[in-house]
């Protein structure tokens, strides 16, 4: 049995999901997704978990741009539950997480962010970090709390801004090290929950 099992969370395109599922894949992550989840209906992620066989389910998100209807979010708990994911894995989900998901998974969802937070949270942290001139920036893995982009940071790895960066090169630069640094501290989540068993 996997040390791990997951549930992921995701908006866009997958490519971290992809990295983690790749690492699995090759056995340097012992973990197994048991879902994946999304509140776009045709984002690239539930794609990627079709493509590998893991259950994808899409979410309506309800009426709010920030977070997901109270009732939403609440069958997302439900999904993780039936798919008994023990771990969230926040892989570019763009809403804020509330109670009904944080009292269901304490201390057991973690989000992978693109800039060094405290450092630019929010949404398109990359551009914050060109626009405010930064000579470093990078991503960060942290746990995931009631405010955004404030939980206890776990890892962090830097990305140096270059003259000529434009959003997208320096974007593409930190999602590099992100597909690294998520699945090397998933790893590490793996290894200290086996050795507790
Ligand atoms: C990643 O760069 C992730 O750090 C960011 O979204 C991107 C998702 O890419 N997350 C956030 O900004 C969360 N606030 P992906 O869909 O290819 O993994």
């Amino acid at each position: 049995m996997a040390a791990l099992k997951l549930g992921v969370l995701g908006s866009g395109k997958g490519s971290n999901f992809r990295a983690i599922a790749d690492a699995i894949t090759r056995g340097s992550l012992d973990a197994e997704v048991g879902i994946v989840i999304s509140d776009v209906p045709d984002a690239g992620i539930l794609s990627l978990a079709r493509e590998r066989g893991i259950r994808a389910e899409f979410v309506p998100p309800g009426k709010f741009k920030s977070k997901l209807e109270p009732s939403a979010e609440q069958r997302v708990v439900e999904l993780l539950n039936e798919a008994g994911a023990e771990w969230v894995v926040l892989a570019g989900w763009m809403r804020m997480i509330k109670a009904p998901l944080l009292d269901a998974f304490p201390r057991r969802i973690i989000n992978i962010h693109p800039s060094l937070l405290p450092a630019f949270p929010g949404l398109e942290a990359w551009k914050l970090a060109l626009a405010a001139g930064a000579t470093t920036t990078g991503c960060t893995v942290h746990y995931v709390d009631a405010g955004m982009d404030t939980g206890e940071v776990i890892a962090q790895a830097e990305t140096p801004v270059q003259p000529d960066d434009t959003p997208e090169s320096l974007h593409a630069r930190i999602q590099a090290e992100e597909h690294k640094l998520y699945p090397a501290v998933l790893a590490s989540l793996a290894r200290i929950h086996t050795s507790r068993r």
